[in-house]
């Protein structure tokens, strides 16, 4: 019997449209001897969507379009697997369009990627590929990573913090303490967005204050960060699970300018990618990453200790930054779900994107199933004694 693997990819985020494109080519490289594969899209308003346009990207040129051709399906759980209900229901006609065995989110950005739509896999506890609800979440919070890194030993760079309530009287005094604590030039990133969108370099106060400006008009946080001078930056994606971990092959990201734009990772496209059809894999990139192999064992095991640090699952790619004339290197973060599942530094250590998903799905079902070995539930007679003792009847006896 094939395992039937739900591909969810879309939701409400900056990051929709690379998702799209990560989800797709990811949902075509599935082992087709072992695994079923079904597409589910899931549109800026969260609604999720089946059928044969939804497996084809050309069709996502027009959604509305897109939309009509496909079929609403609502996930409702079904003794660990998921099966998926027509939605609305028809009178006659069997409801369930699908079951999944196995739920593999390829979604980027913030009420996706973040624990969202994992923690709602694990309400209906079907298996699903990649991290947990709680490295998703803390992956997307640069803030909370840099704390379990720092934790664990590992080099990150000093940051300050400030709310958007923070902010709220003007960014002036933000800007102050910045200087004073991290000197210039710094980095202002929104803290929980990714692809650089909302990030700037600023190199004296006005530009700063600009800077936090518009960072907070993307996150209710950011985060001031020294800026790395003399910059390189290295990636590296780490595989398993806390029992063990391996390191792929690193990258070197080519920059068009002096930060690594969403321009850069989507749009300008690498050599013989057309315009941004092929999502993070078209980057402009080395790779590897002409470095030294000292520097690059160390950035291998820093990756797989960043990965560790959050008690990551599946894939998940390890972003550094270097100055190139001390060759000092900071772990910047981490991506949970990396663009194309960094499924091309794999290629690059021999092993086909096939096999890469293969061994994310059996991640998936091996924590489900150490999952089920625990338990849920213990009786304790609460709610026999609530209602017995008199619970039912108003607040006498029912104080809990
Ligand atoms: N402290 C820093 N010093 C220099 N450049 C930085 C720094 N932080 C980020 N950048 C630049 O900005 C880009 C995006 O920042 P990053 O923290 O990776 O956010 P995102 O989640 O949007 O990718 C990086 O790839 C790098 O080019
Ligand atoms: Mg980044």
């Amino acid at each position: 019997m094939k395992i039937n693997v739900g591909v969810f990819f879309g939701g409400r985020s900056v990051e929709h449209e690379v998702s799209i494109i990560s989800a797709l080519q990811a949902a075509k490289a599935f082992d087709r001897t072992k695994y079923d594969v079904t597409p589910v899209y899931i549109s800026r308003e969260g609604r999720f969507y089946i059928g044969e346009a939804v497996g084809r990207i050309e069709e996502y040129s027009n959604i509305p379009a897109l939309i009509k051709k496909s079929t609403e399906v609502l996930p409702a759980a079904d003794n660990g697997r998921l099966k998926l209900l027509r939605q609305p229901a028809k009178l006659f006609g069997n409801p369930v369009l699908s079951v999944i065995d196995v739920a593999f989110p390829v979604v980027h950005g913030t009420n996706v990627e973040d624990g969202a739509l994992q923690g709602y896999f694990r309400t209906l506890g079907v298996p699903f590929a990649g991290c947990d609800v709680f490295a998703s979440a803390a992956g997307m919070d640069k803030f909370a990573m840099k704390a379990l890194f720092r934790e664990r030993g590992l080099p990150v760079l000093p940051c300050l913090r400030f709310t958007s309530r923070d902010l709220s009287e003007g960014c002036e005094n933000a800007a102050d303490k910045i200087i004073a604590e991290l000197g210039l030039p710094v980095v202002v990133k929104p803290v929980n967005l990714g692809s650089s969108v909302g990030i700037r370099l600023a190199k004296d106060r006005d530009a700063l204050i600009d800077a936090l400006d518009y960072a907070v008009g993307f996150a209710s946080a950011v985060l001031a960060e020294k800026a790395v001078e003399n910059l390189r930056e290295i990636n590296c994606a780490v595989l398993g699970d806390f029992d063990s971990v391996s390191a792929s092959e690193c990258e070197e990201p080519i920059m068009g300018d002096e930060i690594l734009s969403y321009e850069d990772k989507y749009i300008s496209g690498g050599k013989g990618s057309k315009g941004g059809s092929k999502g993070m894999q078209s980057l402009k990139r080395l790779l590897p990453a002409p470095i030294s192999p000292e520097l690059r064992e160390k950035i291998r095991h820093y990756a797989c200790e960043a990965f560790l640090a959050l008690d990551c699952s599946g894939v998940s790619r390890i972003d550094f930054l270097m100055d190139s004339k001390t060759e000092e290197v900071w772990v910047n973060e981490i991506n949970t779900i990396p663009g194309s599942l960094a499924f091309y530094l794999w290629e690059a250590t021999g092993k086909p994107y096939a096999q890469l998903l293969d061994d994310m799905v059996s991640l998936a079902l091996k924590r489900s199933r150490s999952a089920a070995e625990l338990s849920y539930s213990i009786d304790t007679g609460i709610l026999k004694n609530f209602i017995g003792g008199g619970g039912s009847k108003g607040s006498k006896g029912g104080k809990l």
